[in-house]
């Protein structure tokens, strides 16, 4: 078994700046990837990434930053929890996969693992998400791991030349765990949880 939280197709893994810094810094200053992030418009240093992934990758009580891996071990990705908020047991989700590898699963496989994670491990009962709108990627990424939209702040967002609308979703244990329940019954193996061993 590799190191890390396992699902059927990737690998969450804590983050390694010798490994994972140099395709954070090519990924976030990639127009293409980060156009629905909202950071990648503005190109950011690779002094910039560094502090922000050696400070993702501190422990904190706030934040759960991890590297996506296929299980073969090669970094695709970026995925977490941040604004964890332990009275209210909720955090906020956000995920990064690497253009080459998208619409091929490993984004929602990635969020099932982040989600078992959040609720099994962590014991949080409430997860959000934003979208900006045309994100479609993104929108049936998190319906399908089991998110709900529940609402959207209209014109929020300036992006590219024009304003878009905010899509807020959520998802909470008891909508996970009935979905975790569809999976089990359609998948041989069923489980999104693995310990590091
Ligand atoms: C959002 C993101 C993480 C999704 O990762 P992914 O590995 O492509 O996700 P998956 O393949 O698991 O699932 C995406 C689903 O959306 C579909 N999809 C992907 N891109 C799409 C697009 N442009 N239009 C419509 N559907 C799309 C896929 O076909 C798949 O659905 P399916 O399983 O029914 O075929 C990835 O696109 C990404 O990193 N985007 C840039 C960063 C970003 O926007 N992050 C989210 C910020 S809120």
């Amino acid at each position: 078994m590799g190191f890390g939280w396992e699902g059927k197709l990737v690998r969450l893994v804590p983050i390694d700046l010798e490994k994972h810094l140099g395709n954070a810094y090519r990924w976030i200053n990639d127009p293409g990837s980060a156009e629905n992030t909202g950071l990648g418009d503005f190109p950011l240093t690779r002094m910039t990434e560094r502090d922000w992934l050696e400070s993702a990758s501190k422990n904190s009580n706030q934040e759960v930053s991890f590297a996506v891996e296929l299980l073969s071990g090669e970094h695709i990705g970026l995925t977490g929890l941040r604004a964890i908020n332990w009275k209210d047991r909720s955090a906020i989700t956000g995920t990064m996969i690497d253009k080459e590898y998208w619409g091929k699963g490993y984004g929602a496989d990635a969020a099932r693992v982040r989600s078992s994670y959040a609720f099994e491990v962590l014991g949080l009962r409430y997860l959000t998400s934003e979208v900006q709108e045309g994100n479609e990627g993104s929108l049936r990424m998190l319906k399908k791991v089991g998110y709900a939209e529940c609402g959207r702040y209209p014109q929020r967002l300036w992006k590219r030349g024009k304003f878009v609308d905010e899509i807020l979703l959520y998802m909470t244990r008891e909508m996970w765990e009935r979905g975790k329940t569809y999976e089990q019954t359609s998948s041989s193996d069923g489980s999104y949880l693995a310990v590091f061993g």
